[in-house]
Order: C-alpha cells, then sequence, then structure tokens
C-alpha cells in the first residue's frame, strides 16, 4: 500500500495493453521487467531513474570496468544478472545472503537492489568500498585483503558471486581465493565466477577497441593466446585500469596446472562448487 505505480514500457507500445508494474520491487519483479528497466527504460524515461540504483561517477567505473557511460555500465549489470539467473537454479531473490566477491563499484551489486535477503560485498580496493558504502546503502560492504581471509564468517553465504575478479590474479592467488570463497560459502550454496576464455580472447585479437580497454599490447596477448591454445595458462601485466604494482613491461611466465575448468564452448566460464 502507498507505493507508485508505473506502467512498464517493454514488451508493447501501445499505453492500454502494457502491464502494470510496481518498480518499487526491485529486483523481485519478474526479471524480464527489472533488465529492461535497468538496462533501456530508464535511459528513455530519466524519470524512472529513482527506482534503480545510483550510478559511480565515469572515473572509478573506467578504473574498474574500463566503461565510461552510464549505458554501458548499465547494460553489462543487466546482462550479468540475466545470465546468472539464468544458470541459478532458483531466482537470485531467493538465496538468503549473498556475496559479490571484487564487487569494483557495483556493476553486478547495483541490480540487487530491492533484495529480500542479506546482500554483502567485498573489494581490495578502498576507493571501492567506501563509494559503495556511501551509494550502495542497502548492503553491507566490507574491505578485504590481497590475501584471505574475506572479513565473513564460515558459510555464512547461499550464493557467491565473482565477476572479472579472477581475471585478475595470478595462480597462487587465485587459489587462495577459491579456498577463501569455499570457506564462507554454505554447504548447498554456489558459487559462481566469471572469467574470460576463448571467445573473449578472439575478440580481443579481432582488433585495437578491445586491446586499449584492456590496456595490454597486441604482441603480449598474441603470445598469450599461443600458450593458452597449448594447454597453459598465461598472465599479462595491464597497464591501464586495475594495474598491480609490478614493474612496468613485467610479463608473468606462464603456468600450467589450473583449478580453474574450462568451458568447451569458449563462453564465459561459471564455476558451480557445492
Ligand atoms: C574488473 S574489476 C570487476 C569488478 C566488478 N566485479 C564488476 O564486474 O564490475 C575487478 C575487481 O576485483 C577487485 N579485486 C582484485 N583482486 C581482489 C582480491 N584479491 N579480493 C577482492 N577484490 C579484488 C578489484 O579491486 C576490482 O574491483
Amino acid at each position: 500500500m502507498g507505493k507508485e505505480w508505473k506502467r512498464t514500457i517493454s514488451g508493447t507500445n501501445h499505453p492500454q495493453l502494457r502491464p502494470i508494474v510496481d518498480y518499487e520491487l526491485g529486483c523481485c519483479l519478474p526479471t524480464e521487467e527489472w533488465i529492461h528497466l535497468n538496462g533501456t527504460a530508464i535511459f528513455q524515461e530519466p524519470g524512472l531513474l529513482k527506482y534503480v540504483s545510483r550510478f559511480p561517477p565515469p572515473a572509478l567505473m573506467r578504473d574498474v570496468s574500463g566503461l565510461t557511460n552510464e549505458a554501458d555500465c548499465a547494460s553489462h549489470g543487466a546482462e550479468f544478472f540475466r545470465v546468472l539467473s539464468e544458470s541459478s537454479a532458483k531466482p537470485l531473490t531467493e538465496y538468503r545472503s549473498i556475496l559479490d566477491f571484487g564487487c569494483g563499484c557495483g556493476r553486478l551489486a547495483r541490480m540487487f537492489k530491492g533484495h529480500p535477503h542479506r546482500v554483502c560485498d567485498s573489494d581490495v580496493d578502498h576507493r571501492h568500498v567506501a563509494w559503495m558504502k556511501e551509494n550502495l546503502s542497502y548492503m553491507d560492504v566490507r574491505l578485504n585483503s590481497v590475501r584471505p581471509p574475506i572479513p565473513y564468517a564460515d558459510e555464512e553465504f547461499e550464493a557467491i558471486f565473482g565477476i572479472s575478479v579472477f581475471t585478475h590474479l595470478n595462480e597462487r592467488t587465485q587459489d587462495q581465493f577459491l579456498e577463501e570463497l569455499r570457506r564462507v560459502c554454505a554447504r548447498d550454496g554456489r558459487l559462481f565466477l566469471r572469467s574470460h576464455v576463448k571467445r573473449a580472447l578472439a575478440r580481443a585479437m579481432q582488433g585495437p577497441a578491445i586491446l586499449n580497454v584492456l590496456s595490454v599490447s597486441a604482441t603480449a596477448l598474441q603470445e598469450s593466446n599461443a600458450t593458452f591454445c597449448d594447454g597453459r595458462l598465461a598472465f599479462i601485466l595491464q597497464e591501464g585500469h586495475l594495474t598491480s604494482r609490478r614493474p612496468k613491461g613485467a610479463v608473468v611466465p606462464p603456468v600450467t596446472a589450473s583449478s580453474l575448468s574450462r568451458t568447451s564452448t569458449g563462453y564465459p566460464l561459471f564455476l558451480k562448487v557445492t
């Protein structure tokens, strides 16, 4: 009661045929409505902006993802939400506790506005954590270190998401944090991790646009591709956003074994660990 009712603009353009949707429901809306609101409708009707989470400032957005505008940030977040919803055995709103590990400035976390249960986030970068705390106050956001532990209790989360975080870890740190995520994941919980695999690599090698966002050289990428095609992992130092403190130009030598599975399709990888 007392909620404002709005007409959704998805599905049809005819006003009298539009279904009525309560945008106050946030991510409890039907998934397609929530995705449409976040990815499209707010840019067509700015009055709808009040129903979605705030956007991070461009500088922070670029630092985290290489993106520079709200529309791209919104469509990425909406697409993550869609893929995760499709990958999950139950609606994301039914998990009673969720963690967005390596949340950045909330590209995915923004989509959890209106979640009926506990939503937590952690990141290693204090600037990301500070922005999240101030602007997405309905979440519990904490800073973690470059080494475990993550500041949450054993088996605390029914679902854990890690979007493009393991992409940035070397093999040793990756293994440490995989083990740590297992610790904070409930026994029957689900762990959803996204990493770049063959399709992303192929797209990056097609031209300068993605190479520029990644801030890596074409040569380094080609060498790494050869290593990757040989069944091994390869690491390249990024020189742009998210650059580590390693000496400029340093390339970590390829390593062999990995605890991460690979998809045969080459599409973004989601691991489910029980
Ligand atoms: C490419 S960004 C992705 C951010 C966010 N998941 C998204 O999709 O927008 C990688 C994020 O991982 C964070 N990160 C890197 N190493 C981390 C670690 N060991 N623990 C937690 N966060 C980490 C970075 O600070 C950054 O925010």
